[in-house]
């Protein structure tokens, strides 16, 4: 039986990380997609060579032909600009869009059955715009930001309690972006819900509401780092977590920018929400009942979306 294909929309940061990923994890052969040309080949060439010793057999390729995707099993995109310093996610929405469209016509007509992945921001408006381009059917396209966001969120938790990483779980709700809805009363240590942490004296809801800030900003805190571009090592293996979701048929249980018609009381909208994972790509949406102060959270989330959404409308008369 052939390898399934991979194909990375977007050879920069993530994508080269992407590619790594795949490639050790032995996910399947990996085409890697750009416009400037030399930087795909290069970095499949690159990671090829690392393949002896790592020791994996997947294929290695570069392109600059949307040829080269066909048939492509899973598309993961990250084509576009990212953000400098002093830039919020929404300031790429026009150079961006312009990229969905010429992306997302791409994989129309070369990989129309795939799994595809949207990591490129304004990430909720530009999954909705993917998918309106690509015209695919909506639960084989989403966006990945969730499993970043609670992956932030579990990193810092684990710091401040002094556990294991693996111990924590977190879930988080919403736009990707500073009105993400961390839910701490189903985030936990081994099971421990965070408000039961804060009576056992674990930590204090002062400490807690640092770490949920910190989270809602950690994009932001890792572009005034790097200074020349953003976050591209976890966003990468964040995504790699769904598309083994969807080529291993594991059914997890996974946060993602989807799209929801009926839960939530939403009618036909991307957000980030509980979702699972199959070999059918998203299988279910997780409609949990929220309590009141985070339905208010929620709903100024899914606005916002609504704003970007309601903005590239206004770009291109063609959308939605
Ligand atoms: N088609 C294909 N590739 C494109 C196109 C296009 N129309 N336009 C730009 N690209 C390529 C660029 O040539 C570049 O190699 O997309 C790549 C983007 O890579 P980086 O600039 O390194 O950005 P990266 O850090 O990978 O982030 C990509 O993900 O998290 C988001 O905000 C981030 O939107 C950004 C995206």
């Amino acid at each position: 039986m052939a390898r399934p294909k991979i194909a990375l929309i977007g050879a920069g940061q993530i994508g080269g990380t992407l590619a790594h990923l795949a490639a050790i994890k032995e996910l399947g052969d990996v085409v890697l997609f750009d416009i400037t040309d030399g930087i795909p080949q290069g970095k499949a060439l690159d990671i090829a060579e690392s393949g002896p010793v790592e020791g994996f057999d997947a294929a290695l390729s570069g392109a600059t032909d949307y040829a080269d995707i066909a048939d492509a099993d899973v598309c993961i995109v990250t084509a576009g600009v990212p953000r400098k310093p002093g830039m919020s996610r929404d300031d790429l929405l026009g150079i961006n869009l312009k990229v969905m469209k010429s992306v997302g016509e791409g994989i129309k007509e070369h990989a129309p059955n795939a799994f595809v992945i949207c990591i490129t921001n304004p990430l909720d408006a530009m999954v909705w715009a993917l998918r309106e381009y690509s015209g695919l059917p909506h639960e084989k396209v989403v966006g990945m930001a969730g499993v970043l966001d609670s992956a932030r969120f579990r990193h810092f938790l684990s710091l401040e309690f002094g556990v294991s990483m693996r111990d924590v779980s977190a879930f988080v709700l919403g736009g990707h972006g500073d009105t993400m809805v961390p839910l701490t009363r189903y985030s936990t240590v081994a099971g421990i819900p965070l408000p039961d942490l804060v009576k056992m004296g674990w930590t204090t809801q002062e400490k807690l509401d640092a770490i949920v800030q910190r989270t809602r900003d950690g994009g932001a805190e890792i572009v005034g780092l790097l200074k020349t571009g953003s976050a591209y090592y976890a966003p990468a293996t964040s995504a790699i977590e769904m598309a083994e979701a969807y080529l291993k048929d594991q059914k997890r249980v996974l946060p993602c920018a989807a799209y929801v018609d009926g839960p939530f009381g939403l009618d036909g909208f991307y957000v980030g929400v509980p979702t699972v994972i199959g070999g059918n790509g998203i299988e279910r949406i997780i409609d949990i009942k929220l309590g009141k102060d985070e339905q208010a959270m929620f709903d100024k989330s899914v606005d916002a979306v609504k704003g970007l959404v309601d903005a590239c409308k206004g770009i291109d008369e063609n959308l939605g």
